[in-house]
Parts: structure tokens; sequence; C-alpha cells
């Protein structure tokens, strides 16, 4: 039988480099977008897939997140005394959200050696993985569309996304070939390679890894198996790959718009979508765009 996905693990221990000096004492997960911080989308994300418990490995800027998820007893009793209601119930939601749990990775020694930092808090069970910095705009959460994959076929399930080939070598890529599912053959592929950042030449497909994992234990095996890649980071891909070897995984290009808010054009095209989007902004702010004539 399928075991249920409770545990989302959000890594968030990276040195945001791309956005120095923003992040020179806050971690990237922080930057807000219109008035949330991004890991907040991630988690209200996990949430509403259906998730209950989340773990985020923290590095520098630790307190930032932990009190952000925290209560503000002081925040709440200052708007409190101020009949500030409706703000209270904003501030009151994000603590009342879900359990958050906190581990540090104290070296950025790489997206897979950050996973594999959570293993005592996930244990052995499935779980899912979430990078903040892809904002996933979707009818249906992304991490839901993988779950459902998931619970169909009882493996590792990777989100995928058609990326333009001059873009591919940001990404780690899949060699894949599509599976019918659901009366349909354009979503559902089984994974038969995978590279991190290739160059575009060599790259086998245009389909890129985006920052929506659902994983079982074995992950973690594989993670402490394989040898540290470019610059000494253990790379959760090369995991996968090691991971291939021994059971089947599966990608899904799931349905939504993706950002790259980790990078500063991604982020500021979020922030105009996500604005404009909203009902208390958009209308005054699509104007304001409107009447610069650019
Ligand atoms: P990125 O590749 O975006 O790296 O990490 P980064 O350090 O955060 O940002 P730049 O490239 O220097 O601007 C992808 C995700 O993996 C996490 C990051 O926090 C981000 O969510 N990560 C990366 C870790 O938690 N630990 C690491 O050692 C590396």
């Amino acid at each position: 039988m399928t075991r249920k996905v409770r545990k989302a693990v959000f890594p968030a221990a990276g040195l945001g480099t791309r956005f120095l000096p923003a992040t020179k004492a806050m971690p990237k997960e922080m930057l807000p977008l219109v008035d949330k911080p991004l890991i907040q989308y991630g988690v209200e994300e996990a949430k509403h897939s259906g998730v209950q418990n989340i773990i985020i490995v923290t590095g520098r800027g630790k307190s930032a997140i932990e009190d952000h998820f925290d209560v503000s007893f002081e925040l709440e009793h200052l708007l409190e005394t101020r009949h500030k209601k409706d703000l209270l119930a904003t501030v009151r939601a994000v603590s009342d959200m879900i359990d958050v749990a906190y581990i540090r990775q104290k070296e950025a020694l790489g997206l897979g050696h950050a996973v594999l930092r959570a293993h005592e808090l996930v244990g052995e069970e499935p779980f899912a993985v979430i990078l903040s910095d892809d904002i996933i705009d979707a009818e249906t959460p992304c991490l839901r569309q993988l779950l459902d994959v998931y619970e169909f076929y009882s493996a590792p399930v990777l989100a995928l996304m058609e990326v333009p080939h001059e873009n591919i070598s940001a990404y780690g890529v899949v060699d894949a070939e599509p599976v019918a599912h659901n009366g349909g053959r354009d979503r559902l592929y089984r994974i038969r390679n995978l590279v991190e950042k290739p160059k575009a030449a060599d790259a086998p497909s245009n389909l890129a890894i985006i920052g929506r994992y659902v994983l079982t234990p074995e992950i973690f095996t594989s993670l402490e198996t394989i040898q540290p890649g470019s610059g000494g980071e253990i790379q959760l891909t090369d995991g996968l790959k090691h991971m291939l070897r021994s059971r089947p995984i599966y990608g899904y290009k799931f349905e939504g718009k993706r950002y790259d808010a980790g990078d500063k054009q991604g982020f500021l095209q979020a922030t105009v979508e996500l604005a404009l989007k909203r009902h208390d902004l958009g209308e005054d702010f699509r104007r304001y765009l409107k009447d610069l004539k650019l």
C-alpha cells in the first residue's frame, strides 16, 4: 500500500548569492513577493496539497524564518489594543498554519546535503521537497499534482518543465520517455537518466527539473553513497541518478506558471504578475503600469 506523504522538507540554507546584498543577513527565502516571504508561498502550497508537517533546513539568518512562523505575542497584543482585527487575523493565520520543525545545515554543501540533513526528522517514510524560490502559480497546487502521480505508482516523482534550449544549462535535465497516464501521454514521463547543469549541446532533452519532488526514503542511502560533485557539493540530481539504478523514477510536466524568484528577472516578473492578480491591488497597479507608457 502507498504510504501517505505527511512531511515536506524546505531546503533554505543556500547562500543566495544572486540576491546579495539583500541576502547578506537574511535568507533569500524571506524576500517578500508583494507582502509574503517566498517560503510562505511554498508552505501554503504544501498545506493545500495535504501535507501536515514542515521541516525547514536553515543556514544563516535562521531566526528570521523561525520568527515568521512563530507566534508574535507583542505584535498580536499591539494589533489587539489598536483594534486592527484584519491584520491580527493575517498575523495569526501564519503561526496557526502548520507544524514547523527546523534543522541546521552548518555549511552550504549542496542541495543533496541539505536534504540529507532532514533524514532524522523525516524518518523512513516518503516525503516532499519544495524549493521555495520556485514559485508556482497553479489551479491545483503543483505538489498536489505530483502527489496524485506518487499515489498511483508508489514511486518518486519530479516536477518537470520545458525550458528554452539556451537556458537549459542552468537546470538538472532529464532523459525521459512519455508514459500513458489518465488517458493522455503528454505530462507523465519515466526517467531514463538525469544530468545536472549540462552544456546546451549535451542536454538530453529540454525537460528541466523544477523545485518540487516527491521522494522515497531510499534517497537518503543514495545521498550517503555518492561522492561530492563540482565545488565539493552533494547534488540531489546525483543522488536521484544513483537511486535510478534500483527503482523507477517518474517526472510530471505540471500545469501552472513557474517563476524563478531566486533570480532577479524572475523575481521582478513574479512580483508584477502576482500583484496584478490581487483583488486589493491589481486594478490600481494595472492602471499605474499602463500610465508608464513603456
Ligand atoms: P540554489 O541553487 O538556488 O543556490 O539553491 P543558492 O545558494 O540558494 O542561491 P544562489 O545561486 O547563490 O543565488 C537551491 C535551493 O537549495 C537550497 C537553497 O536554499 C535553495 O532553496 N540549498 C542549496 C541549501 O539548502 N543548501 C545548500 O547547500 C545549497
